[in-house]
């Protein structure tokens, strides 16, 4: 059976233009992707795409009310978003806090939308040598139960179209945006922390199939070893989503073939 996983683009602050944002769409509109564009592009994006999901970068948690500077989820369901990223580490970075990435969660999954929930880790990169996988999973498991606290998946509605009712994404800090300096995991450590997060998602969070994929400096040259991963269920591009060309070669090693 063909199966594709799923290819996030993270637009982050980028392109600059609305033109520029439409005519990037139009090159990477494929199934299985996913495009988080910035809010002033939202509209413009979703008027051109005909495969590819629309998404949101962030939302605010609230409903109604007097908020400047805020977008609620009704706003995005306006324009057909589906996914909001919540919790990636540049917001963090900014002084998102745990309470306030649960607070977007729960009103995410309230609105029937689907949160792409980042986690990632330090701890690894500043670990004991030889216990750095395990520094990193005590602290993505904190990170776990923090964001997802008081959500029973259990009693949320089930999706009928077999769509996950979240998803995660492993980015480890120090692998995010090469041109900061990050440099992508290794596959096999990857998965073995994803491994990790299906079990914490499944044991105590109650999440039937947890999604989870890889973010951090995933280019054309490295995706194949991230998506041949039978355990690593797609991957979140940041930098590379940029190019057409790059992205689009990603988004064809995300085509597998399943027994
Ligand atoms: P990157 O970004 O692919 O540029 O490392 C990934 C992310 O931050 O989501």
């Amino acid at each position: 059976m063909m199966s594709m996983k799923f290819v996030i683009a993270n637009w982050k602050m980028s392109p600059a233009t609305e033109e520029e944002a439409v005519s990037l769409a139009e090159k990477i509109d494929a199934e299985n992707v996913v495009i988080a564009s910035p809010f002033v592009f939202i509209s413009a994006v979703g008027r051109v795409l005909k495969k590819a999901i629309l998404g949101a970068q962030d939302v605010f948690w609230g409903g109604v009310g007097a908020h400047t500077g805020e977008i609620s989820i009704g706003m995005l369901k306006n324009f057909n978003v589906r996914y909001v990223i919540v919790g990636h580490s540049e917001k963090r970075a900014l002084g998102e806090t745990d309470e306030t990435i649960n607070q977007k969660i729960n009103a995410i999954l309230e609105n029937g939308l689907i949160p792409i929930l980042c986690i990632g880790e330090r701890a690894r990169e500043i670990g004991v040598e030889g216990q750095e996988l395990k520094k990193g999973k005590e602290f993505v498991r904190q990170q776990l139960e923090a964001a997802l606290n008081g959500i029973n998946f259990l009693h949320l509605p089930a999706r009928d179209n077999g769509e996950s009712q979240l998803i995660v994404a492993y980015e480890p800090v120090w692998a995010i945006s090469t041109n900061s300096g990050g440099t992508s995991d290794t596959p096999e450590n990857a998965a073995e922390m994803i491994v990790f997060i299906k079990e914490v998602l499944r044991l105590y969070l109650g999440l039937v199939t947890p999604k989870v994929l890889y973010g951090g400096s995933v280019n054309s040259n490295n995706a194949k070893g991230f998506l041949s991963r039978s355990e690593i269920d797609g991957v979140l591009v940041g930098g590379a989503s940029l190019k057409a060309e790059e992205f689009n070669k990603i988004v064809k090693e995300a085509s597998v073939t399943e027994n």
